[in-house]
């Protein structure tokens, strides 16, 4: 079944290049594999296929990262869009019930969609800090439910979802053997507990891409019950075979220093975070809820200009990058990302208010 466009990932490639000021990128300032070579040199690789399932040392290092569990239950992939889809592909089928939060990542929607499943979604609600209502969960579940698929911490809004949600949650999706997908691309710069830790029928996907500061790794994994692991395993056999001993040995690297890497990038999120609060003393156009946790937030404003529009005005006159709510289809937002440059996000922002004056005739 054909696949429908992906707004966001469609929008980032046509503009992303021409971006002087890229406010809106979800993943910390990249490292260089420079940087990754001195923390560790890589000495010889043989580059064989390595281990099918995922190299070991980097399933135990990736476990290091939950509280339960063994190796057997985690698989390495190409990034966590991979992830997910394996997780999709393993567990659906034409006919079921998939539910999905939004605004969201498109992935969740569409992949089940091209798989034959019929999707509901649960809109988040932003004067709610961006939370949804259990009760519009529960009354979206169908005899049929199979799958509900959360991202925690949540592009584009940033949502953290409540311990309170969780157990509300689960307690729901136990009662029909649902499963719980949540892609945690974005959780583990504080200690917020994973899916995967919470539920047995809870499968976590995650990457090194955005906390990390690794997206050209294209490193990812699943963590799930055994049996789901086995056939995602199987499904990989058909398609990548492994992730190679090059990546893998560059995850590795990462993995063991992931303190070090970690703090470097708390450091640059909570300064551009002092940043925008600061900038948001003195702008009353433009209103955030700037997350506990997580690279991204979505920026509302209260002028009436198409959200696509203003992205293609902002980035033609001025170089601001954004990708416009009309990419989540929610209008009068833009995604805010929260791990780039600190220079940059201060200066994007001043030159962001000072465009504001002129095109509102200030
Ligand atoms: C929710 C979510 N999942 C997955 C991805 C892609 O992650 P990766 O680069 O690990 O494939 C993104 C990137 O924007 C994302 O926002």
């Amino acid at each position: 079944m054909k696949l429908a466009d992906f707004k966001v990932e469609q929008w980032m490639n046509k503009y992303e290049m021409d971006a002087h000021y890229n406010l809106t990128d979800t993943c910390m300032k990249s490292l260089t594999i420079q940087e990754l070579l001195d923390m560790e040199p890589l000495g010889s690789i043989s580059l064989d296929y390595g281990q099918i399932t995922g190299n070991k040392e980097c399933k135990e290092a990736i476990l290091s990262l939950y509280e339960t569990g063994t190796t057997d239950q985690i698989t390495t992939c190409h990034g966590c869009l991979e992830a997910n889809q394996l997780v999709m592909e393993t567990i659906l089928e034409p006919g079921d019930h998939v539910l999905a939060f939004v605004p969201g990542y498109q992935q969740f929607i569409d992949m089940p969609r091209s798989l034959g499943c019929t999707v509901d979604t649960v809109s988040l609600d932003e004067s709610k800090s961006w939370m949804p209502s259990i009760t519009d969960v529960e009354q979206s579940l169908t005899e049929n439910t199979r799958l509900i698929i959360l991202n925690n911490p949540n592009n584009p809004t940033g949502t953290l979802y409540t311990g309170a949600f969780l157990d509300a949650l689960i307690k729901l999706c136990r009662k029909q053997g649902i499963y719980i997908l949540c892609d945690e691309v974005y959780r583990g710069l504080e200690a917020n507990e994973s899916i995967s830790d919470l539920y047995e029928r809870g499968i976590a996907t995650s990457s090194l891409s955005k906390i990390y500061a690794l997206a050209g790794l294209r490193f990812g994994w699943v963590k799930g019950p055994k049996e789901v692991i086995d056939q995602i395993n199987v499904r990989k056999d058909y398609t990548m075979v492994s992730t190679g001993p090059l990546i893998d040995a560059l995850a590795l690297t990462a993995l063991k220093h992931k303190e070090e890497i970690l703090q470097r990038n708390r450091q640059i999120l909570q300064t551009n975070k002092e940043t925008i609060r600061q900038w948001l003393e003195n702008e009353p156009r433009y209103h955030v809820q700037l997350p506990q946790e997580g690279t991204v937030c979505f920026l509302r404003y209260d002028f009436d200009i198409p959200s696509e529009q203003l992205a293609l005005e902002l980035l033609e006159q001025t170089g601001i990058f954004f990708v416009p709510g009309s990419c989540f289809d929610c209008e009068y937002h833009l995604r805010l990302g929260l791990g780039q440059d600190c220079q940059m996000t201060k200066e994007g922002l001043e030159r962001l208010s000072q465009w504001t004056d002129q095109r509102l005739g200030c």
